[in-house]
């Protein structure tokens, strides 16, 4: 299994950027833990990070992956070419929040690709990312 790890706009900046609201984890160490947790249960994990809608959308065109777990940022809110491109691909999608996105401004209660995703993973923290993988992969071996 290959699973498609797409970080969208200032995620980059993970650690440094409100550690009371996001934690001190660099991007490269969640990268690091995710990519071994997924080797653990036997995937391949590959991974972008993009302050770019278009990139993040021409990464998940490329279609070399099973499944996709998405930390879109602040796109999650907005970006229905985003939620056009996961529809499109028809790759079964894990939506996931370090930040519980239902407790902050009103404007962040709004999660536009939800109706395209398989499950949301909302204000786990950092291990909400090994927390998607295990439901995207056990949506994968379900063979829904
Ligand atoms: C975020 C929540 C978004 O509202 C915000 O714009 C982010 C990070 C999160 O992981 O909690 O960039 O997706």
């Amino acid at each position: 299994m290959r699973i498609l790890l797409l970080n969208g706009p200032n995620l980059g900046r993970l650690g440094q950027r409100q550690p009371e609201i996001y934690g001190r984890t660099t991007l490269a160490e969640v990268v690091r833990r995710a990519t071994d947790h997924a080797a653990r249960r036997g995937a391949a994990l590959i991974h972008l990070q993009s302050n770019h809608e278009g990139a993040l959308i021409d990464r998940l065109e490329e279609l070399d992956y099973d499944g996709l777990v998405i930390n879109p940022g602040a796109l999650g809110h907005t970006s229905y070419a985003l939620h056009d491109a996961i529809e499109g691909v028809a790759r079964p999608a894990v939506e996931l929040h370090i930040s519980d996105v239902h407790a902050r401004e009103p404007f962040r209660h709004v999660l536009v690709l939800e109706d395209v995703v398989v499950g949301q993973v909302i204000g786990r923290g950092i291990d909400g990312y090994v927390e998607a993988i295990d439901l995207l992969l056990d949506h994968l071996a379900s063979g829904r």
